[in-house]
C-alpha cells in the first residue's frame, strides 16, 4: 500500500507558528473525521449526491466492456487520439504518462509490443493540433472523443474537424475510427453517436469529469494501449476499503485532508504545491491540481453565504524544480504545504561510471541516478523542515497500475473530505459552467444572444 508521512507537517519539527499539534488535531477532530466518512460511504449510492465516482472500482461491467472493445480493435490501430478537456483528458494522460514506458509514442511497434501511440490533445491551440493532425496517419488512427456534457465548445471543436477530415480520408467507412465516451442519455456527443452509429461508452451519472478517471473515461485509453485494467481496479478496491475506515488514525486520506485544512485555516498554508519526485508522476501534479482546485475554490459554502475560500495548487516536479521554485518555497512567504511523492522502487537502475574521478565530480561515479534522486529529495525535505515549511510525504513502493490507482483514489477521497471540511460544495463547479456560457455567447451559439450582447458590451467598456 502506498504511505503518507506527516511528522515534517507537525510543530514538534517546523516549530508552532508553522507546523500543527498533529496528535491533538486528530484527537480534536476525530468524531468529525469518522462523521464525513460514514456520511460519504451511505450517500455513496444514492442519486445526485455527485459521489459515484465511489462506486467505479467495483463496475465489472464496465471493465468488461472496455476489455472487450479494446481486444476487439487491437492491432487495427497505430494510434490512438483522445480529444477532450479537463476532467475529461487530465486522469488519462496522468495514468497513461506514469504507467507506458517513458517516450511511448517513440518506440517502434515492437518495443509497444504492438499496441499503439497515444495522444491527448487537451487544448485548442491551432498550431498544435494542425500538426499531430498533419502528422498522424488518420487511417491508422482511433479517435476517443470524451466529454461528460457532449456539448464543450473545445472538445466538439476539435471532434467536428477530425470527424470532417476521416470522413474525407476514409469515406463512409471513417466510423470505425471514432469512439465516443459521453453521458448515457443527455448531450449532443449522445445524439450524433446514435445518427451516426458509433461505438459510445458512458460516462455514468453522477461522476463529475475531475472524479471520472476510473470510468471509462480513463478505462478505456489504458486498456487500447495495453495497461492491465485488473490491476487497477484492484488498487482502487484495496484502496477504498482502508479508506472505508474512519478512524483518523488509519486512514491517509482523512489524515492528509486534515492536515491541509487545517494548515490552511489556522496557519496560512493555503498553497498546496504537489511535488512528485519522478518525471512518470509529473502530470499526476496536472491532474491533481484540477481536482483540488476545482472541487474547493468556492464562493459560497453549503449554507449560501460568500466564503471565496479555497487552497491554491501549484505543480512542481523533483528534481528539476529544485532549480527553479525552490528558492521561492524555501524563502518566500511561508504560506504553502507542500506535498512530495516519492517512490521506493524505480524500474531501472541507472549506474554513473567511475570517471573524472580525481575532479570535484569524482564523487559521483559509482553512485546511481537512483541514489542521487533519492539523496535529492531528502535533502529537499531536510532543507524546507530548516525553513520550517510544512511537508508531507506520500510513497508509492513502485510505479505501477496498482499503486498508481491506490494514489489517485486516494488523492480523490482527500478531496472529498477536504470539501466536508471547508463546508462547501465539492462537486460543483459554477463558475467553470458560467466560462462556458460565456464562450458559447462570443460564438455565436442560438440561445445565448443576450449574453453576447451584454458580453460585448462588458468587453468595450473595458476596451
Ligand atoms: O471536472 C469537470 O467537471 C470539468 O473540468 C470537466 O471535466 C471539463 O469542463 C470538461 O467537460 P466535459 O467532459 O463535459 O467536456
Amino acid at each position: 500500500m502506498i504511505k503518507l508521512d506527516f511528522r515534517r507537517a507537525d510543530s514538534t519539527v517546523i516549530g508552532e507558528q508553522n507546523g500543527l499539534n498533529i496528535k491533538q488535531e486528530f484527537e480534536n477532530y476525530k468524531e468529525r473525521i469518522a462523521e464525513i466518512i460514514a456520511d460519504l460511504n451511505k450517500r455513496k449510492d444514492k442519486p445526485e449526491q455527485g459521489l459515484q465516482w465511489m462506486n467505479l472500482g467495483y463496475s465489472e461491467e464496465t471493465a468488461w466492456y472496455v476489455k472487450e472493445y479494446a481486444a476487439l480493435v487491437q492491432n487495427r490501430f497505430d494510434n490512438i487520439l483522445v480529444l477532450g478537456i479537463g476532467g475529461s483528458a487530465l486522469g488519462g494522460l496522468a495514468v497513461t504518462h506514469a504507467l507506458l514506458r517513458p517516450y511511448w509514442n517513440l518506440l517502434s511497434k515492437e518495443e509497444r509490443n504492438g499496441y499503439p501511440r497515444i495522444f491527448f490533445l487537451d487544448n485548442i491551440e491551432p498550431d498544435s493540433m494542425a500538426s499531430l493532425l498533419e502528422i498522424l496517419d488518420l487511417k491508422k488512427t482511433l479517435v476517443n472523443v470524451i466529454t461528460k456534457s457532449g456539448d464543450t465548445a473545445e472538445t466538439m471543436a476539435q471532434y467536428m474537424i477530425v470527424k470532417d477530415m476521416l470522413e474525407k480520408e476514409l469515406g463512409d467507412d471513417y466510423r470505425k475510427n471514432i469512439v465516443a465516451t459521453t453521458d448515457k442519455r443527455t448531450g449532443i456527443l449522445r445524439q450524433i453517436s446514435e445518427q451516426e452509429g458509433y461505438k459510445t461508452f458512458v460516462v455514468p451519472d453522477d461522476v463529475g469529469g475531475r472524479f471520472s478517471v476510473f470510468s471509462a473515461v480513463g478505462l478505456l485509453p489504458f486498456a487500447l494501449v495495453g495497461i492491465d485494467i485488473d490491476e487497477i481496479t484492484n488498487g482502487i478496491k484495496d484502496m477504498d476499503l482502508a479508506l472505508k475506515n474512519t478512524d483518523i488514525y488509519n486512514n491517509i486520506a482523512a489524515q492528509n485532508a486534515l492536515i491541509h485544512f487545517l494548515s490552511d485555516i489556522k496557519n496560512g498554508k493555503n498553497i498546496t504545491v504537489m511535488m512528485p519526485y519522478s518525471s512518470r508522476l509529473q502530470y499526476v501534479s496536472d491532474w491533481f491540481v484540477q481536482l483540488w482546485a476545482e472541487s474547493l475554490g468556492k464562493g459560497k459554502n453549503l449554507q449560501g453565504e460568500n466564503i471565496q475560500t479555497g487552497p491554491t495548487p501549484i505543480k512542481a516536479l523533483g528534481a528539476t524544480d529544485q532549480h527553479s521554485q525552490m528558492q521561492l518555497f524555501n524563502e518566500g512567504p511561508n504560506n504553502k504545504i507542500i506535498n512530495f511523492i516519492r517512490v521506493e522502487e524505480f524500474h531501472k537502475n541507472l549506474e554513473i561510471p567511475k570517471i573524472f574521478e580525481y575532479t570535484g565530480i569524482g564523487y559521483l561515479g559509482g553512485k546511481t541516478m537512483n541514489d542521487l534522486l533519492n539523496a535529492e529529495a531528502d535533502s529537499t525535505t531536510a532543507s524546507l523542515s530548516d525553513y520550517s515549511r510544512p511537508t508531507v510525504t506520500i510513497t508509492l513502493p513502485k510505479i505501477d497500475g496498482y499503486h498508481i490507482a491506490q494514489l489517485l483514489y486516494m488523492l480523490e477521497v482527500q478531496t472529498a473530505i477536504a470539501g466536508a471540511l471547508y463546508n462547501v460544495d465539492t462537486f460543483a463547479q459554477p463558475s467553470v459552467e458560467q466560462s462556458r456560457n460565456y464562450i458559447y455567447a462570443l460564438m455565436g451559439r442560438a440561445g445565448y444572444e443576450e449574453s453576447a450582447k451584454a458580453l460585448q458590451q462588458k468587453m468595450s467598456s473595458v476596451l
